[in-house]
């Protein structure tokens, strides 16, 4: 069974037809071209597919899509702000080596991201806590960590 669903994407208003099986992660990539969302386990585990829903992280790949109707949804790609710039989480990730193969990287900083809006002063631990939901297959966790915590001024700033 298809339905439309109306819902806010990266701020922008938008709908879409979709099948009441399909999971999120499937209509933003397949839909809406979103592939900055990753497709890594498929059951909950790595967090690769995190996205946030009214500001909060969850893994998309277990999101039924027709139940963002109404709500908003923000991908790795509404992060960037005018002119494509860097959000300061991304800027600090390239710096401070926060990225290897990538795969994990966007599920990261949307994890930080939810993280941080709640909590702008983590400590090591609390970053730790904030990410634990989300696998690093090239165990680059030091740097990641330290990208997350060097975002911090950064982040007070400007977002
Ligand atoms: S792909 Fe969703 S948690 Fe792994
Ligand atoms: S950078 Fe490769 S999986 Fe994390």
């Amino acid at each position: 069974m298809k339905e439309i669903i109306h819902f806010t994407l990266n701020g922008q208003q938008v709908s879409a037809e979709i099948e009441s099986h399909k999971m999120l992660i499937q209509m933003l990539r397949d839909i809406f071209q979103l592939t900055g969302t990753k497709y890594g386990c498929g059951m909950g585990e790595c967090g690769a597919c995190t996205v946030l829903i009214d500001g909060l992280s969850v893994n998309s790949c277990m999101y039924p899509a027709f139940e963002v109707r109404g709500k908003s949804v923000t991908t790795i790609e509404g992060l960037l702000g005018e002119g494509n710039q860097f959000h300061p989480i991304q800027e600090s990730f390239v710096r401070h080596g926060g990225v290897q193969c990538g795969f994990c990287t966007p599920g990261m900083i949307m994890s930080a991201k939810a993280m941080l809006d709640e909590n702008p002063s983590p400590t090591d631990a609390e970053i730790r806590r904030g990410i634990s939901g989300n696998l690093c297959r090239c165990t680059g966790y030091v740097q990641i960590i330290d990208s997350i915590r060097e975002s911090v001024a950064d982040y007070k700033d400007r977002v």
